[in-house]
């Protein structure tokens, strides 16, 4: 073992020396040097796991990140001998690793260098605490890009940053407040236009250093348990993107009605307050699928109680709710009232479900109802009775809950010490491991839960907290935001990069939490968060009094919220079917430009527009008064959505922002599948599916995905994916149509309307039968013809 001298003051920095023996078992590949050992787990042809056990002995190989439907296919891959190192070699990359320290360089197979370790592997005694900070560094190459993270409010190019993981309370966190709500130790490198991952498994405090204490060095370390690293190749980030998911699991299809628009507010009280906010959006009828109900709704903020005085019958605001079509979200946090009348409370205690300091003392903190307790959740038995507590509540009518404060939060003290015990699943840790799971146990069984009880119905949860994975069972919020311009760039960016970090189905508090929006702000912040998966608003409003409701900011401002909102529903098929791709594969729903176009330099920095799905891209007004936006369109074609004028990629375009309308652009060639206009979903059957359709010359690909948008039937088959592909020219337009699947949809005709075209058709074809076109099929800039569900090919010409 080779040791150095440090200036850290924890101890020296240790480093591994040169093997002495190595052996392969299957997949596995064992390098041990004096002391230390190093094994290499081929995954597949593209993910590699790499573990370092410093002292001769791995940890329990354990993860509450992990996917249990992880499948290992290697393939085609062995070791080979050299003087100096080893290689070991798959259909897509090659592993050098060092003979005399154990250090690594992946390349692919024509040698592009894709990462290479600078020291590699190396720890230090945590003198203080216990165990080992654990560390890898990397060289970083060449215009090295970095990105993913979670939900870090920066720039998008992590290049030059020092990043921490440790959950935590950031009420009115501003850019660059670090660490936050979430800990998500994985990213991305883009270099040479060529992209990997790397996702550090490991729940202690984390931290990340893309360049910032040496500029061509890239660290990340771990204050105690083991170097484990998954490392992804692409070479598309996209790629990364779906093999990340498939390491830590590909969220399940919520409920359709989830990605409708929500209304939220601390609080709504008392219960005829919440069914006037509803007929309110009936009334105006401005589309609105669910109300949630924050702290408020409880007997002394007692989680899973009713106030007795605000909230009296709650199966009867639950039955009333649901027959205006709303479906009612409650808050629940993680803190139990320390009172011995309270039923949660006596039983956790009679169980002894609750958290422990090390001298066995209860973990006791302030937060909403005084002194509280709280359970641990990295006990599996206590999982179990949280998920139970559910019952209740959903018999009550409640459809979805959403988690707060799990961080953990308490007042005066921020979190828990380091001291409180956990069991970790029988591992019985400190919270210096544990904490950063906390959040995330809880939102699991409290999935758990739902899932169980809304049987067949879908469960919906939303979480504040939570670790890498959690996309497996929750969406998220980004936390207490603030009413300002700068956190409608921070919610954009912060929802792009939690995308890239296996959470799609993220979103923010439109308007600010924290503070009053005027109606220009709420209303570019509505036009932003239309094209995040998670669209709620959400505001701290209870003391002042102040209404963040879509029609608080007066008629002209209503009128656009309106109108975007309503839009938000039209495209539901379009977002449904980008949260299929998301679920099935893995694929962001959000991608940044360099994502999209990875070989363009031009993309590397940029953070205001972003792609949702395959066809729309977005960028957002970002201050008053904008009257016009500089936009950057990659290589292609692009229509501007709001007039259909066409521009071509490549450029940064400058377009004219007034109120009403905002960067938006489809991609040519695309199909836009569009719902008629609801005010919530299942509101009425469905009766046409409108095709919006954007003529190109070059064939491009569509899809549709569709299912009943609620229960497990497109489990058993009943789903439809629908393929379409354009292949036009000049005096001819062509859809063509493929068909997969058994579900019944409602509804038996397109409307297609096609954009763009550059000629004047006199008549279309349905599967080889010709009709003449006549005025009615013309509007401004489009053709429409209706068809019957079952056609394959439509031509126009
Ligand atoms: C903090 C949460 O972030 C916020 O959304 C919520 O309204 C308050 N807690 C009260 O429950």
């Amino acid at each position: 073992m080779q040791i150095t001298s440090s200036s850290s003051k924890y101890s020296v920095k240790h480093y591994p020396d040169s093997v002495r023996k190595w052996q392969k078992e299957g997949n596995y590949f064992y390098f041990h040097t004096a002391e230390t050992i190093l094994e290499v787990r081929i995954i597949s042809d593209k993910i590699v796991r790499f573990r370092f056990a410093a002292d001769g002995k791995f940890q329990r190989d354990f993860s509450y990140a992990l996917s249990e439907k992880l499948e290992e296919s290697p393939v085609n891959f062995g070791i080979r001998e050299f003087e100096e190192v080893f290689e070991i070699y798959t259909d897509a990359i090659r592993i050098w690793v060092a003979r005399d320290n154990l250090r690594l360089t992946i390349t692919d197979t024509e040698g592009r260098v894709i990462n290479q370790d600078e020291m590699g592997f190396h720890w230090q005694h945590y003198l203080l605490k216990g165990g080992k900070i654990v560390y890898c560094s990397k060289q970083i190459q060449e215009g090295e890009c970095f990105y993913g993270l979670g939900d870090k409010p920066t720039d998008m190019n992590l290049r030059g940053k020092r990043l921490e993981n440790y959950g935590t309370d950031a009420y009115g966190f501003q850019k660059d407040t670090d660490p936050l709500y979430r800990n998500i130790p994985f990213y991305y490198g883009l270099h040479h236009g060529i992209g990997y991952g790397i996702f550090f498994d490991n729940t202690f405090r984390t931290l990340f250093d893309f360049g910032h204490e040496r500029d061509d060095v890239c660290s990340f370390w771990a204050r105690g348990g083991e170097m484990n690293y998954y490392f992804m190749y692409g070479p598309d980030l996209l790629q990364v993107a779906e093999a990340y998911t498939k390491i830590t699991g590909t969220a399940e299809l919520p409920p359709l009605w989830a990605l409708g628009y929500q209304q939220c507010r601390w609080s709504y009280y008392p219960d005829k307050r919440v069914m006037e906010i509803a007929a309110e959006f009936r009334k105006r009828q401005i589309p609105c699928d669910v109300i949630h109900l924050d702290i408020d709704y409880m007997e002394g903020f007692r989680c899973f109680t009713w106030s007795k005085e605000g909230f009296s019958d709650p199966v009867k605001l639950g039955r009333d709710l649901s027959a205006q079509g709303f479906k009612m979200v409650v808050i629940i946090d993680p803190g139990i009232k320390s009172d011995p009348d309270y039923d949660i409370y006596k039983q956790g205690m009679e169980r002894d479900y609750f958290c422990k300091r090390a001298d066995g003392a209860l973990m006791e903190g302030d937060v909403w109802p005084g002194k509280c307790v709280f359970p641990d959740y990295t006990n599996p038995e206590v999982r179990e009775w949280w998920s139970n507590l559910f019952k209740e509540l959903v018999e009550s009518g409640v459809r979805g809950v959403w988690n707060d404060m799990n961080e953990p939060a308490v007042f005066e003290m921020g979190t828990f010490p380091e001291d409180v015990r956990h069991d970790y699943d029988g591992e019985d840790v400190s919270h210096r491991k544990a904490h950063n799971v906390y959040g995330h146990l809880m939102s699991k069984a409290t999935a758990a839960g739902l899932r169980k009880y809304l049987m067949p119905n879908r469960p919906f949860v939303i979480t504040r907290s939570c670790y890498a994975g959690a996309q497996r069972w929750a969406s998220v919020w980004t936390g207490d935001n603030v009413s300002e311009w700068e956190h409608l760039w921070l919610a954009n960016v912060q929802c792009q990069r939690l995308a890239v970090s296996g959470i799609s189905f993220a979103g923010s508090d439109i308007g600010g939490f924290i503070g009053e929006p005027d109606g220009e702000l709420y209303t570019r912040w509505i036009q932003l968060a239309t094209f995040h998966p998670l669209m709620r608003t959400h505001s701290a409003s209870n003391e002042t009094g102040f209404n963040q409701e879509p029609w608080s900011f007066g008629s002209k401002y209503e009128f656009i919220v309106k109108r975007f909102i309503q839009l938000r529903y039209r495209l539901l098929p379009y977002l449904y079917t980008t949260f299929w791709q998301y679920s099935h594969h893995g694929t962001p729903m959000l991608r940044p430009l360099a994502f999209v176009a990875q070989q363009d330099p031009q993309t590397y920095n940029r953070s205001h527009e972003f792609m949702l799905g395959d066809a729309l891209l977005i960028s957002h007004v970002d201050g008053p008064g904008v009257k016009e936006k500089e936009v950057y369109l990659p290589a292609g074609r692009w229509y501007y959505f709001f007039n259909d004028q066409v521009f071509e990629g490549g450029q940064t375009v400058t377009i004219p922002t007034p109120l009403d309308e905002m960067p938006l652009f489809v991609k040519a060639g695309a199909v836009v599948p569009n719902y008629p206009g609801i005010q919530y979903v299942g509101e009425r059957p469905i009766d046409e599916m409108i095709l919006n359709v954007y003529y190109c010359e070059q064939p491009t690909a569509s899809m549709l995905y569709e299912d009943a948008g609620d229960h497990y039937g497109y489990k058993d088959g009943q789903f439809n994916t629908i393929r379409y592909k354009q292949v036009s020219d000049k005096q001819q337009f062509r859809l063509k149509k493929r068909f997969f699947g058994q579900y019944q949809a409602s509804y038996k005709k397109y409307r297609v309307l096609v954009h763009g075209l550059p000629f004047k058709p006199t008549e279309y074809v349905v599967d080889g039968k010709a009709y003449k076109l006549n005025a009615r099929n013309f509007a401004v800039g489009v053709v429409k013809v209706m068809v019957e569900r079952k056609f394959e090919e439509l031509i126009l010409r």
